[in-house]
């Protein structure tokens, strides 16, 4: 199981600090939200900000989710930056394929997201190729926001699709996830957990993400091949 704090609900003032926090905590990855103002309503942080950062968390691995419409001029800044995973958006279409091959070309790690809304039959053609699903559980655009609860069936799919086909790629929730909504995506098949607010909000990082691993550990997993989950 993985832990990902993520850095958006950092102290936007203190990135280095709350990057050595989560290092310090033992945190599996950073969790690193890239937003254009486009493909999202909002704006983060660039390239210049991890590379800044990836030193005083050099034991992390740098989990960048990029929430940008136009990916591909941003390949090759973030893998410099110290990007050890980049994730794109399905819904970038007929680039994905291309997307993902620049990936793996600059020797990263590649995710696929899917927002809330979108079908997960559109990670189909992609299954064999990536290292990670991200199952969007908000909209993706803000921190804080509530975990939308329809999005669990698509996680037991492709937790479903991963256990017939013996598939490798990891099968991550980034959004609204807390003690309580953790444990449900680790039933529906989830096994990395992105969170802020419940991460960052609290005064001891540490003890938060053991207690999150806690929770999540003592999950009991729902029988990932039950007819109910194949017909979902
Ligand atoms: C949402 C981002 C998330 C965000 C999650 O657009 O992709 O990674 O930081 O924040 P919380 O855990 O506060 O919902
Ligand atoms: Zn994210």
């Amino acid at each position: 199981m993985i832990i990902a704090p993520s850095l958006l609900a950092a102290d936007h003032a203190s990135f280095g600090k709350a990057a050595s926090r989560a290092a310090h905590a033992k945190a599996d990855w950073l969790h690193l939200d890239i937003m254009d103002g486009h493909f999202v309503p909002n704006i983060s942080f660039g390239p210049q900000v991890v590379k800044a950062i990836r030193p005083l968390a050099s034991n992390l691995f740098f989990d960048v989710h990029l929430m940008c419409s136009r990916a591909e001029i941003l390949l090759e800044p973030f893998a410099k930056a110290g990007a050890d995973q980049i994730i794109i958006h399905v819904e970038l279409g007929q680039k994905v394929e291309s997307l993902i091959w620049k990936i793996k070309q600059l020797g990263k790690k590649v995710g696929l997201a899917v927002n809330p809304p979108t079908p997960v039959s559109l990670l189909q053609p992609f299954l064999d190729k990536i290292d990670l699903i991200l199952v969007m559980t908000v909209n993706p655009g803000f921190g804080g926001q509530e975990f939308i609860h329809e999005t669990l069936p698509k996680i037991q799919q492709v937790a479903d699709w991963r256990a017939e086909n013996k598939f490798n790629y990891r099968i991550s929730v980034d959004g609204g996830i807390n003690l309580q909504t953790a444990v449900e995506c680790a039933r529906a098949g989830s096994d990395t957990f992105v969170a802020g607010t419940s991460l960052f909000g609290q005064r001891n990082l540490k003890s938060a993400i053991a207690k999150l691993k806690k929770h999540v550990s003592q999950a009991r997993p729902a029988s990932s091949l039950s007819p109910e989950s194949v017909s979902k």
